[in-house]
């Protein structure tokens, strides 16, 4: 693979990262969590780094095979978390010291209203099945767009389900808005798409809601395309 744009064009601009997936617990042997691997958050880690950024990358629930590429980067500090709460916590003190904060992680929506401190034990319960009731985690990116530093550039993701690409974009540049950030990537999942899969296609849309690029191929390529838009970001932000 030819990673064309290695070397120094982010020499010393700090980027920070989140990747994987958040977990609620359910009671102290269950949890609520989702498919992300980690895999293409890791992959703009180690692409940021490989031009020349230090990284922080706020790791939730990844598995360690997919952090060894990673692990011994000295220009990659990892965090791991686990809830919403701990990588909302992580994010909004790390990100004053970030020119880039890049939110790649699948943050859980709801977490669970009163988490049992005992396990729940179907003998207790008689036959009856336990209702859940969830209530709505902060967005940590809209945090993160309110605090943002003059020249900071903000980018999130999101992995939708939809019919056709023209669906998909549309859903993806609501977002943007909603959200407020300078760059989102938008990549379509489905039962067998997206999720721990080695290859990606990544549709990155500008503030704009313009399609900055398109790429296809591995993590470490969408990855790699990601952070040009990226360096291009940085520089709109300077002028
Ligand atoms: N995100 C976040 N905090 C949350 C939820 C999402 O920071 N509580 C971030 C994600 O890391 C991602 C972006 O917001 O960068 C979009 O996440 P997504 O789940 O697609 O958006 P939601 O606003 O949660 O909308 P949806 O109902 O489609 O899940
Ligand atoms: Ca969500």
């Amino acid at each position: 693979v030819d990673h064309r744009a290695d070397g120094g064009d982010l020499d010393g601009t700090r980027i920070l990262v989140s990747a994987g997936g958040t977990r609620e617990l359910i009671d102290p042997v269950r949890f609520i969590g989702n498919r992300s691997s980690g895999k293409q958050g890791v992959a703009v880690a180690a692409a940021a780094a490989a031009r020349g950024a230090k990284v922080v990358l706020l790791a939730a629930n990844i598995d360690d095979s997919v952090l060894a590429e990673v692990a011994t980067n000295p220009a990659i500090r990892v965090v791991p978390v686990t809830s919403a709460a701990e990588l909302e916590t992580a994010a909004l003190a790390a990100s004053p010291g970030a020119d880039v904060v890049v939110m790649a992680a699948a943050v859980s929506d709801y977490r669970v209203a009163n988490v049992s401190t005992e396990k729940i034990r179907k003998e207790d319960r008689g036959g009856d099945a336990p209702t859940l009731t969830l209530v709505e985690n902060p967005d940590i990116l809209v945090a993160l767009v309110r605090e943002r530093r003059p020249g900071q550039v903000l980018v999130g993701f999101a992995a939708e389900t939809a019919e056709d690409t023209d669906e998909l974009l549309d859903r993806g540049r609501r977002k943007l808005h909603r959200k407020g950030v300078d760059l989102l990537a938008v990549n379509a999942v489905g039962w067998s798409q997206g999720f721990e899969a080695s290859d990606n296609t990544l549709h990155i849309l500008g503030s704009a809601g313009d399609v900055v690029a398109t790429a296809s191929g591995s993590k470490r390529d969408t990855a790699d395309a990601l952070i040009d838009a990226i360096a291009d970001a940085i520089d709109d932000a300077r002028e």
